[in-house]
């Protein structure tokens, strides 16, 4: 029978812990593909004493024999992904042509991409996104805009990118000097730096959509690494404090190039609580000790940015939403370790406005700031249950916050993570092949 694919995404305000789910997969798949997002991602896979935090790299590059692939759906930084080539190879981690592929469609981000965007969000004062200021809106903005977009495939042109560098680099000076009065950028240097990188790079630029669809005729197992978190996505999250990529599972087709058929089934990556970095509505915010306390247990801080995140009560409105959107088959509740020591714990169920229920869920920032969240209180627990390795080991209080978020989701639970390491995960109701 031929292997099924699963797609992994996450169904919050990402920073869902979808590293840890992604390797548990991996090790069953031939190729680990990212297909949205570029480097506002950080993935981070803890094996024994070993911590690895991925940015552009696919999770799958652990695994000897894993073809790792960046999409054309990805904003690619060369010197982000340079420097984790660099970091993964010092720590003995093989990566090359045999098992990274950058696809030569995918989108660069250039140096005024990241100055564009830090001078932007400077500008917007308190109006600002919150962006992690690694250039991700600004250079989707170029691939729509396409006459002032650089690929990867464009990195290798030699004088074509020269040309191609000098043009844009004219326009984005025009342009960066007269809004925020910013230093032209040297085209001549960019240039230099960028086919450097284009050198670096070129053994494992390939034509990845085609190569999928032959992994795919091939039957070959393929895992399909989300990044950010669906209430983050261009057009189905919380705009217009989201990220610019379709981030859901509906982003696999085309971020990827292969057909809807691919995404093969659906893991939605949940927290057992909420949190969000950056700014815009999050209706089960607890901006208070309990959101400290959250934050404090679960070392909420961001991979990429280091900044603090904002937590609350789980928000199964939202989840439910996400959920049917990308057609979730189960779910991967983690961090649910961080909940132990609540004397009761919270999940909203309901959201009201102007004292009725919602009855539609309306994503866009203008419409959940209106809302109020209705919650369900539930017994806590005291254990810690970071050693668990059972759901019957798990204390009956836990238990019953896992059926209940099963129930409010209408998803299996199928994977319970209960720590950091690979190790500290319960397979659950989970249908994934080679995991249980
Ligand atoms: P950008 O993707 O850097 O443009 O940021 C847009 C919004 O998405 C900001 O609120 C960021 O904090 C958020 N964001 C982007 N990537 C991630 C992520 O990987 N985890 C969590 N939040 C993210």
């Amino acid at each position: 029978m031929k292997a099924q694919n699963v797609t992994v995404i996450g169904l919050q305000w990402g920073d869902e812990g979808k590293g840890k789910i992604v390797d548990a997969v991996a090790r069953t798949c031939r190729y680990v593909v990212r297909y949205c997002g570029g480097a506002n991602a950080g993935h981070t896979v803890n094996v024994g004493s070993q911590r690895y935090a991925m940015h552009l790299i696919p999770c799958g590059i652990l695994y000897p024999g894993v073809h790792n692939v960046v999409g054309n759906g990805v904003v690619f930084d060369p010197t982000v992904a340079w420097e984790e080539v660099e970091a993964l190879r010092g720590r003995g981690v093989k990566v090359g042509p045999e098992n990274l592929h950058v696809s030569s469609a995918a989108n660069v981000v250039m140096p005024w991409h990241k100055l564009a965007d830090r001078l932007s969000e400077v500008a917007l004062g308190k109006g600002k996104i919150g962006t992690t200021a690694r250039g991700i809106g600004p250079c989707y903005a170029d691939k729509a805009a396409r006459s002032t977009a650089v690929r990867v495939g464009d990195l290798l042109d030699g004088d074509g990118l020269r040309e191609k560098v000098a043009a844009i680099a004219a326009r984005k000076n025009a342009v960066l000097s007269a809004l925020y009065e910013a230093e032209p950028v040297d085209a001549e240097v960019v240039w230099r730096e960028y086919a450097e990188y284009g050198r670096r790079f070129a053994p494992m630029v390939a034509n990845t959509p085609a190569l999928l669809r032959r992994a795919l005729a091939a039957g070959e197992k393929i895992c399909f690494e989300g990044g950010q978190g669906s209430m983050l996505d261009i057009d189905h999250g919380t705009f217009p404090y989201v990220t610019s990529s379709a981030v859901t599972a509906c982003g696999v087709p085309h971020g990827a190039g292969v057909p809807p058929s691919a995404v093969g089934r659906v893991v939605g990556v949940v927290k057992a609580y909420t949190s969000r970095v950056g700014a815009g509505p999050f209706p089960t915010e607890q901006d208070n000790a309990i959101g400290d306390h959250i934050r404090d247990r679960g070392k909420e801080y961001g991979t990429t940015t280091g900044r603090p995140r904002r937590c609350g009560w789980l928000d199964a409105v939202a989840l439910r939403y996400a959920a049917d959107l990308s057609g979730v088959d189960e779910i991967a509740l983690v961090l649910l370790d961080v909940l132990s020591g609540f004397q009761t714990v919270r999940i909203c169920t309901d959201y009201k406005t102007d004292g009725k229920s919602v009855d539609e869920f309306d994503p866009t920032a203008a419409a959940l700031r209106r809302v109020e969240s209705v919650y369900e209180e539930l017994p806590g627990w005291s254990e810690e249950i970071v050693s668990a390795t059972d759901y019957g080991e798990l204390p009956a209080t836990a238990r019953a916050y896992v059926d209940r978020v099963e129930f409010l989701t209408g998803r299996p639970v199928g994977i319970i993570s209960v720590g950091p390491e690979r190790e500290q995960t319960i397979f659950h109701n989970t249908q994934l092949e080679g995991l249980a």
